[in-house]
């Protein structure tokens, strides 16, 4: 695995290990139960990092590097926690048609992060999602519930400072 990107230090209490290693228990001995824990083990902290990885490794005997090869595969899972505000860029046609992408783009650039993962202060996460049906408001982002519709890249900057 690649060095562990910035991003919100891992916070897993014990009672979240410990469920955690009831779920592997549960699950231990059957074929295929990477999957199932996985998706458990997310349900359980919101999302998976190295440390979670470390856990299910060596608790089931498989390779990390085949966990990491799971996590990063499927979307359902995420390698970084959401943030108190959850951005979301609407990669739709219409929104896309309209810029959306250079929206994205410029969000990367001033939180330094790519798309899913989370500022290291916890502050905010980036994702791109699809039509969120305001095709009529093009280019569209959401802030948790907040959307903002037929933006130009230069409104990003301010959209951010709201919640900071
Ligand atoms: S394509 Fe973006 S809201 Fe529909």
């Amino acid at each position: 695995m690649s060095a562990t990107k910035k991003t919100v230090p891992f916070a897993g209490t014990k009672e979240q290990e410990m469920e955690l290693l009831k779920v592997i228990q549960d699950n231990k001995n059957d074929k295929g139960a990477l999957m199932p824990v996985l998706q458990q083990a997310q349900n359980i902290y919101g999302y998976l990092p190295r440390e979670v990885q470390v856990i299910i490794s060596n608790e089931m005997d498989i390779p990390l590097e085949r966990i990491y090869g799971v996590v990063t595969f499927y979307s359902q899972f995420s390698l970084y926690p959401k943030g108190k505000n959850r951005i979301s860029v609407c990669l739709g046609t219409a929104c896309y048609v309209k810029g959306s992408g250079d929206l994205l783009d410029k969000l990367k650039e001033l939180l330094e992060i790519d798309n899913g993962e989370c500022t290291p202060d916890g502050k905010f996460s980036l994702d791109a999602c699809r039509c969120v049906g305001a095709c009529g408001l093009a280019p569209v982002l959401m802030v948790n519930d907040d959307v903002y519709g037929r933006l130009k890249v230069e409104d990003v900057a301010g959209i951010l400072k709201k919640y900071e």
